[in-house]
């Protein structure tokens, strides 16, 4: 082991694991340690540069709590959230999207058709659709928990002036799977950037904000969870999300509501001000 070189060593450790490695672990940590020691090597990593590297990540430690995850931000401003979400998505349904880091369990129970917007001021929308199998046949009693940001841009959690689980609800569907709800339009908001993540942006001159969204998990026995998010079509920053996590199918257009035409189990149709907008969306789920 002495006389161990830069083109050597990397087949040297490899050589090292034990007969009882877990295969899995062994081709995921391989491939990890063949591309990290290539990368060192193709960019010639200085001293300096691999301690500020360091530096960074140990500066992600310390500001991570039970509330922020700067390492789950790294990976969202690098890109590789969404690739993990775009290499593990089904073909067929509703694509998954980031989870982010404001979630949080527990939120209420909303009927059908119930109202969110309770003292929230703002652009109003009815958000309302359908959680359907592969061949569009409704499910039954899928769980959608839906969180969003309030006008100001903050979600409650985040944001003090806000009550707890303020614009974050959970609803169950029927037997038609339908879903539908009374809210305001999200903001666009940017990802924390006093971190090392945003040192990143700032150091390659790229901003912070992501276009307003609403973030939904749904869940139903028999089905693969859905981590995903709606974006509004007229967002500017629909193309340039700072974590990557818009896809086609997740674009959706606000459009002009009638009061009218809205389903009679609409809790807030008679409060709704004039100029609401509706919002189609179905989720798609494919089987567990
Ligand atoms: C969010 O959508 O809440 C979010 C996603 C990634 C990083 C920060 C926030
Ligand atoms: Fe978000």
């Amino acid at each position: 082991m002495r006389n161990v070189t830069p083109d050597s060593l990397t087949d040297l450790l490899l050589s090292l694991s034990g007969p009882d490695t877990d295969p899995r672990v062994q081709e995921v940590l391989s491939a990890l340690v063949r591309h990290l020691h290539d990368f060192a090597k193709e960019v010639g990593l200085t001293h300096a540069e691999w301690r500020k590297g360091l530096e960074m990540l140990t500066r992600a430690g310390e500001i991570s709590d039970s509330e922020r995850n700067e390492f789950v931000l790294f990976s969202d401003v690098l890109g590789l959230s969404s690739l993990v979400d775009m290499i593990n998505s089904p073909k067929g349904c509703t694509n998954s999207s980031v989870l982010g880091p404001f979630h949080i369990l527990g939120a209420p129970n909303l009927p059908v058709g119930g109202d969110m917007i309770g003292d929230n001021v703002g652009p109003q929308v009815v958000v309302q659709g359908h959680v359907r199998d592969q061949s569009g046949a409704p499910i039954k009693g899928a769980v959608i928990e839906l969180w969003q940001t309030a006008d100001n841009g903050l979600y409650s959690g985040q944001d003090p002036s806000q009550a707890d689980y303020n614009l974050r609800i959970s609803m169950t569907t029927g037997a038609d799977g339908r879903y539908a709800l009374s809210t305001i339009r999200p903001a666009p908001y940017p990802v924390p950037s006093d971190g090392p993540a945003g040192d990143i942006l700032k150091a390659t001159g790229r901003h912070a904000w992501r276009p307003s969204h609403l973030h939904f998990i749904v869940q139903a026995p028999g089905f693969r969870t859905l981590v995903t998010e709606v974006f509004p079509s007229d967002d500017p920053y629909l193309d340039q999300d700072a974590v990557f996590g818009v896809r086609s199918d997740l674009v959706m257009e606000y459009k002009p509501g009638d009061r009218a035409a809205l389903p009679a189990d609409i809790a807030a149709r008679e409060r709704l001000a004039d100029g609401f907008s509706v919002v189609d969306f179905d989720f798609v789920l494919p089987p567990a």
